[in-house]
This record gives C-alpha cells, sequence and structure tokens, in this order.
C-alpha cells in the first residue's frame, strides 16, 4: 500500500493526493484520505477503485475545510483483509469519530484484538485488521485524557502504546481531531520515510511522494514512532526513548518521476535501459581497477571464505538471480542456489558464516525478500544485497550492498530494474572471482569491456522493435502463449512469460527447451505461439543445435515459431514464422538483449488487448506482506 502524510501551512488535500498518485504503484485497490479541517473538525473522504474514482468523489465533497485543512494523510490500497470495498478503504474512523488511521501491513494478532474490542461493545465497520488500531488508539487517547502538555505528544503517546500491543508488519498514520497540525506514525517492518520542509514536513512509504517538495528526508529504524508538525520532527521508540533518525539526501532527478510524452511509464522505462544499464556500471572501479560495491561491510576474506552463494528473490528479480546462478558458478566455481525468497526460510536451508546470500529486491521492502534474508542472518550467513532504492530496509539489513541505478521504476511490471539487477549480477560474480583469485585482472577487464558494449546493443534491439510491435498486434487474441530457452535462455523465457502474464493477463508459460518434451508439448495446438530465445551459435555452439531441434519439435505439431535470435544466426530461419535478430553478445550476457523484444511484445498486447499497462489488475509494486 501507498501512504501519505503531511503536516504544514498549505492546503493538504491537494499535496496528499499528488502523493498518492505517486504512490499508486504500490496498489491501486481503493484509496482514501483524511483531513484536519480545524476546529476539531475531521473530514474523510474514501472509494474503491483507483485513485481517479476518489479524485471524482472529492470534487463533488462540499465538506467545509476539506479544501483548506493544512493536515492530511492518504492511502492506497492493496487489498489483505476484506475485499476492495469502499467500507475496507482506508483511513478507518474510530467509533468516537476522533481518529483516522491508515495501514500498510498485517496485524497478526488482529482476531484477538477485534474479539476484545467487541466484547467492550464497539461495533466495527469494516472487515479490515486496520480499524482495530483506530478504536485502540481512540482508547488510549481517551486513557491519556487528563495529559497535560502538548496534544500532539499526546498523540504519539497514544500510538505507541498501541505498537506495543500489535503483533505483525506495519506503517501506520494517524491524525486526531483533538491535535491539529499533527500526524502520528509508526513503523515495524514495513516502509515509512520523512521528507523534511522548512515550515512542512511529510510521511511516506517511499520518497517520490514528496520529491518535489524536498528532498532532505530521515530514514526510520524498526519500531519507531514518528511525530511531524509544521515546526519539526520527532523520533522515538516503542517506548519514549528519543532516537536520532539518520538523515539523508534524495539525488533523484523529480522529472524522472513523469511519463515525458510516452503513453505509459513501461515503455519509459523499457526506453531507459541502455542509460540504466550504463549507470549501473559507471564508476565500478577504483583506481587500482578493482571493482567498488557501494557500502560493503564485509572484507575480501570474508568473501574468500565463501564456500556457497544462495540467490533470494521475487517475482522479475528471481529471474535475474536465475541468470546470475549461470555467471557465478562459470566465473567463481563456487556452488549457486538461486531461492524463491518466500520458499527460502520455511524450508530450513542449510547455511553458515561462508555462505553468501545474495537477496535482490528493486523497492528493497518486499517482505518475502527481507524475512529470507533475517532468517540468512540469523544463521550467520553474510547478506549482501542488490538494490534500487537508497534507503530501504533490505540494503540496511545487509552486510554489503550494490545499488543498481535506474532511476525511480514507477510501471508495475519491472523492466529498467531487471537489467540492471542482472548488471549488478555480473559485477558481483566478477568481484568475487577476483577476490578469490580465480579469474585475473585482465580477464575480469574483459568481461568489463563486454559489459561496456551493451548499453549500446540495447539501443540496436530497441531501435528495431516495430515488427515487434506488429507481430503483438497479430497475438492479441491468442490463447495462450509458451516460451522457451536453454541455458540463461530459460530465465530469460520465465521473464517473457511472466510480462505476458502480468500484462497481457493471458496464459503463458516458460519451460527450458529441453524440458518440453517431457511434457509441455503436449499443449502445442496449431497455430499456439512458441517464443524461442535460442543460445548464440558461437561459444557454446551445441546448446544452439539443440534448441534448433527443440524448435523443430514443436514446429511439427503445428506450432507458431517466434525465434529470437543472435544477427547472423541462419540455422534457425528456416523454422522460424517470425525472426527478431539481437546483435551478437558473449553468452552469458545474452539476456540484456534477448529479455528486450519480450517486454515490448508483452506491452504492445496489452495495449491491444486494451489492459492498463503500469497498473494491472490485482497486482503490486511493492508487495510489503508475506
Ligand atoms: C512484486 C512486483 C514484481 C516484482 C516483485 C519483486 O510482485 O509486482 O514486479 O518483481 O514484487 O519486487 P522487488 O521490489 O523485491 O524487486
Amino acid at each position: 500500500c501507498g501512504i501519505v502524510g503531511y503536516a504544514g501551512s498549505r492546503p493538504a488535500l491537494n499535496i496528499v493526493v499528488d502523493g498518492l498518485r505517486r504512490l499508486e504503484y504500490r496498489g491501486y485497490d481503493s484509496a482514501g484520505v483524511a483531513i484536519l479541517a480545524g476546529e476539531g473538525e475531521l473530514v474523510t473522504e474514501k472509494r474503491a477503485g483507483k485513485l481517479a474514482n476518489l479524485e471524482k468523489a472529492l470534487a463533488d465533497d462540499t465538506a467545509t475545510g476539506l479544501a483548506q485543512g493544512v493536515t492530511g494523510i492518504g492511502h492506497t490500497r492493496w487489498a489483505t483483509h476484506g475485499g476492495p470495498t469502499d467500507r475496507n478503504a482506508h483511513p478507518h474512523r474510530s467509533a468516537d469519530g476522533r481518529v483516522a488511521v491508515i495501514h500498510n501491513g498485517i496485524l497478526e494478532n488482529f482476531a484477538r484484538l477485534r474479539a476484545e474490542l467487541e466484547a467492550e461493545g464497539i461495533e466495527f465497520t469494516s472487515e479490515t485488521d486496520t480499524e482495530c488500531a483506530a478504536h485502540l488508539l481512540a482508547a488510549e487517547l481517551r486513557h491519556l485524557g487528563s495529559f497535560d502538555g502538548d496534544p500532539a505528544e499526546r498523540l504519539a503517546e497514544a500510538m505507541r502504546r498501541v505498537c506495543r500491543r500489535l503483533e505483525g508488519a506495519f506503517t501506520l498514520l494517524a491524525v486526531d481531531s483533538q491535535a491539529p497540525g499533527a500526524v502520528v506514525g509508526a513503523r515495524r517492518n514495513s516502509p515509512l520515510v520523512v521528507g523534511c520542509g522548512e515550515t512542512e514536513n511529510y510521511l511516506a512509504s517511499d520518497v517520490s511522494a514528496f520529491i518535489e517538495h524536498t528532498r532532505d528526508a530521515i530514514e526510520l529504524g524498526q519500531d519507531q514512532v514518528v511525530l511531524i508538525t509544521p515546526a519539526g520532527v520527532s523520533v522515538t521508540d516503542f517506548h519514549g526513548t528519543v532516537v536520532e533518525g539518520t538523515r539523508f539526501h534524495i539525488d533523484w532527478d523529480a522529472s524522472a518521476a513523469e511519463k515525458g510524452g510516452y503513453d505509459y511509464f513501461m515503455a519509459k522505462e523499457i526506453d531507459e535501459q541502455p542509460r540504466a544499464v550504463a549507470d549501473t556500471l559507471l564508476g565500478r572501479h577504483t583506481e587500482n581497477g578493482d571493482l567498488a560495491l557501494d557500502e560493503v561491510r564485509l572484507t575480501d576474506q570474508d568473501l574468500r571464505d565463501v564456500d556457497k552463494v544462495f540467490i533470494v528473490a521475487c517475482g522479475t528479480a528471481y529471474h535475474a538471480g536465475m541468470v546470475a546462478k549461470y555467471a557465478i558458478e562459470h566465473w567463481v566455481r563456487i556452488p549457486c542456489e538461486v531461492e524463491l525468497a518466500s520458499e527460502f526460510r520455511y524450508r530450513d536451508p542449510v547455511l553458515d558464516r561462508s555462505t553468501l546470500v545474495v537477496a535482490i529486491s528493486q523497492s528493497g521492502e518486499t517482505m518475502d525478500t527481507l524475512m529470507a534474508l533475517r532468517h540468512a542472518k540469523e544463521q550467520k550467513a553474510r547478506v549482501l544485497a542488490i538494490c534500487n532504492t537508497n534507503g530501504s530496509t533490505i540494503p540496511r539489513e545487509s552486510d554489503a550492498v550494490l545499488y543498481t541505478h535506474c532511476g525511480p521504476e514507477i510501471a508495475v511490471a519491472s523492466t529498467k530494474a531487471f537489467l540492471t539487477q542482472l548488471v549488478a549480477c555480473y559485477l558481483v560474480g566478477l568481484h568475487l572471482a577476483q577476490v578469490r583469485g580465480v579469474m585475473y585482472a585482465d580477464e575480469v577487464g574483459n568481461v568489463l569491456a563486454q559489459l561496456q558494449d551493451m548499453p549500446a546493443k540495447i539501443q540496436t534491439v530497441l531501435d528495431g522493435m516495430e515488427p515487434v510491435r506488429e507481430l503483438a498486434r497479430d497475438l492479441a487474441d491468442s490463447k495462450s502463449v509458451l516460451f522457451i530457452g536453454r541455458h540463461v535462455g530459460y530465465p530469460v523465457a520465465l521473464e517473457g512469460a511472466l510480462k505476458l502474464k502480468e500484462l497481457a493477463y493471458m496464459h503463458a508459460e516458460g519451460f527450458a527447451a529441453g524440458e518440453l518434451k517431457h511434457g509441455p508439448i503436449a499443449l502445442i495446438e496449431p497455430g499456439t505461439p512458441v517464443v524461442c530465445v535460442v543460445p548464440s551459435a558461437r561459444g557454446r555452439g551445441v546448446l544452439n543445435d539443440k534448441i534448433v531441434s527443440n524448435i523443430q519439435e514443436v514446429r511439427a505439431r503445428g506450432a507458431r515459431t517466434i525465434v529470437i535470435a543472435e544477427e547472423g544466426d541462419d540455422a534457425v530461419a528456416p523454422f522460424a514464422d517470425h525472426l527478431i535478430y539481437v546483435p551478437r553478445t558473449p553468452t552469458l550476457l545474452a539476456p540484456l538483449v534477448t529479455t528486450v523484444p519480450l517486454q515490448v511484445l508483452a506491452g504492445e498486447i496489452a495495449t491491444a488487448r486494451g489492459n492498463d499497462v503500469d497498473q494491472p489488475r490485482n497486482l503490486a509494486k511493492s508487495v510489503t506482506v508475506e
């Protein structure tokens, strides 16, 4: 879910709604705001569906003070407890109407809390876990009624008391009609950052919500409560001890979070890939030619002691991890496993001090990945994060970090983050190989030089995408599309299928081409489109021969073959109904070019089917629940 809070001197409503628009990628099942309209008046408005529905309702709302109030909170939801209805939308009010609360996460002890509150006679108006927090907060405020001093401080104290009773993961924001000018926030496991202005302050799930107003931000730690007013920011732990938040400066260009003439963000982000890859490679060398990670709290000796690598990630990032396995095992010569983060800790994996766990996450907030990381740390493994978001939880809790520099990725389906995750994985592999003395500096230098050539090659692919767009329109009515690949082309096939599912809501499956004959080939009917990701005919030529046979197998059963192959690979041409050439690339690096046509294909099919490319149904970009 996306969360915004504002306490300042300007009308809060516009600032909150603008912030929500920038956070809508985090969830768009429903949206709502609560504005402190002065004189003890608290106005809320909320609607099921996208933010546009809320905006329509707000335009018709004549509640006095709504447009003038200078303190407010807003929420855009990805439903967990209770369907996406008006009633379940946030904010939730306490029974006495005094407070409004918004929440991201899951309150695990909510059933018990709800039963307790109901026994006290409170009637719930929604099915959400969040509503408990609103009633509890109002009760604590009542208990603190005679609290002398600042009403804002009273609200913060009430929030701390509530937090001590909550289990699970949460970010909570609340306003109290009797504490004008104050917004209180709390965080455990879910993201929350503070934006600091001159006479105004912000709270949000991520910096994009307030980047147009301020570049000064504060990171919050675990189990902290933050109070913002126009005059300042104060942070404590759940027991009231004052803590110093870590200040940081946001160097993202605000326009990077705008569409800049494109119909949708994903198209822009696909086009930004050459730049994103170049930026991720930039400045990775120290003066003596060594590779430099961003934040390293590991020694070279620690890395020499590593005898096994585990990569944990979800969704698209998991596919980047699969590619990394091929590169790391080939270059570093130590075993590398890749695992879905959501499965990892429940399987009791074998980990110890000499295991390196690499957590890949664009957002740095994915709960499944975070929990896998924490499990790894408990088992004494070293953890390295590959992440795109400065100041997010996963890099903060890791022993070392390599940031992907692709700028903000807004579209829910990941594109440029994926390519830069690949680059980061290659860099980690090369760094390990170099530190461990398995590759000489000049060998590493060769691969780095090949990586430096990739932005131009990606640009060449992008410049030739018109036939793919045409093909997409032609495939828009297909029932199902299959993707096959071998070696690093296998994760690319999985990623191509995932993109199509996410964006086009079309049945799509990716397979290892060699596995097809062991079952999935039964799916092929006359005309079934099969996208084949073909490895280079040079280098690992034998794989090329094998996949050519696989293409023939599907074609013999009537499949319509769409072949992605390297320029000059004539062997595949006779079996391709549609042939898409990509520039010649060393085998391990090929996913940087072969993925691109699959991203374009999925985006165009989705457009042809009339889908919302940036905000596909049921999904959220950053899933902060397990
Ligand atoms: C969500 C998104 C996916 C993304 C995955 C992992 O499910 O919809 O596009 O790949 O999370 O996100 P992360 O931020 O950890 O890379």
